[in-house]
């Protein structure tokens, strides 16, 4: 009988964790947030979690390095899988190392959660953009989720503005070529070249933890590094992705889990990246310098 039972539970466990089965809470009717089961609903080390500056630990890491990450990327594809939308076949091969990295990563792909699903000061952004990458010790992303070091990925916040996020409007200018059922998915190509670091043109430090994916299974295998420096989007563009179809005639009005518990996690601090945007100011810097000493010699 406890055979049988364990049977059905392991039946009935695997089905809600299958692929297509798991989905998010109707917020506008209040609806719970599902157990997604397994170790969704009982690790210690599940994301996103409720994000505080004032409350992290000040960390000094090496740079952070994005590789490649000015690159134009084409035939970019674009995939409405029934969560999210996500881009990926990228054409010139992006890495992300350095800060708290010990390996190196390469740029898998990128989705976009509507609805911040990382809170900061309790504070929910209108948009988060999750850049994914395997650590280049394994194989795919399905081996890199066994390992606690298999995957970082960058978090990069949107906060409500009148002024549109330029590359967010890129991927919006292709929505209309995914978002139906009957499109769920199939791939489309971007039309232009896309550079992934217009998703954040300026770096200004990030707060890094130790985490897990936050669709299932879950696997508590990310390093998250969640920019400090916020972007700006109008509602009206996120609003174009809330026309996304999960199922006939459902869409996908929000996307983002519920936060998780800390369990005292160490939350860190950095806050001297040194990207490229800020090269420019330190020779900006210089030539002014070289400018006022030519003056006065
Ligand atoms: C990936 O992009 C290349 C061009 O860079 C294209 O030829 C190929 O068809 C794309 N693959 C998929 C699966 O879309
Ligand atoms: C989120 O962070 C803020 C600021 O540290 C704190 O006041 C609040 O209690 C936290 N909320 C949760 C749910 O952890
Ligand atoms: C991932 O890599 C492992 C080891 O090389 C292999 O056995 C597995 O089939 C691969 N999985 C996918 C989804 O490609
Ligand atoms: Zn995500």
């Amino acid at each position: 009988m406890l055979r049988l039972f364990s049977a059905l539970f392991l039946l009935f466990g695997l089905q809600r964790i299958s692929a297509s089965h798991w989905s998010y809470p109707d917020r506008d009717l209040n609806e719970a947030f599902p157990n997604w089961g397994g170790i969704c609903d009982t690790g210690k080390r599940q994301s996103p979690i409720n994000l505080s500056k004032d409350k992290s630990l000040k960390g000094v890491f090496d740079k952070l390095k994005f590789e490649n990450f000015n690159e134009r990327q084409n035939g970019v594809t674009l995939v409405n899988n029934g969560h999210s939308i996500v881009l990926s076949n990228f054409s010139k091969q992006m890495e992300v190392k350095g800060g708290p990295l010990l390996d190196e990563y390469v740029v898998e792909q990128l989705h976009l959660h509507w609805w911040s699903e990382h809170t900061i000061n309790n504070m929910r952004y209108p948009l988060e953009v999750h850049i994914v990458s395997r650590n280049k010790r394994y194989a795919n992303v399905s081996m890199a989720t066994n390992f606690k070091e298999g995957l970082t990925v960058i978090g990069v916040l949107y906060h409500v503005s009148n002024e549109r996020s330029e590359a967010i409007e890129q991927i919006i200018e292709h929505l209309q070529d995914v978002k139906d059922y009957e499109k769920l998915d199939q791939p489309a190509h971007m039309k232009q070249s896309f550079v992934v670091r217009q998703l954040f043109p300026k770096l200004n430090g990030y707060i890094t933890y130790s985490g897990s994916l936050t669709t299932p299974s879950c696997a508590e295998a990310v390093t998250w590094i969640i920019l400090s420096e916020t972007f700006p989007v109008t509602l009206a563009q996120v609003d174009s992705f809330k026309d996304t179809h999960y199922e006939a005639n459902k869409v996908l009005k929000s996307n983002y889990r519920d936060i998780q518990k800390s369990y005292n996690r160490p939350v860190i601090f950095v806050d001297d990246v040194v990207g490229a945007a800020n090269h420019m100011q330190v020779s900006v810097g210089a030539i002014i310098f070289m400018f006022i000493a030519i003056k006065f010699m």
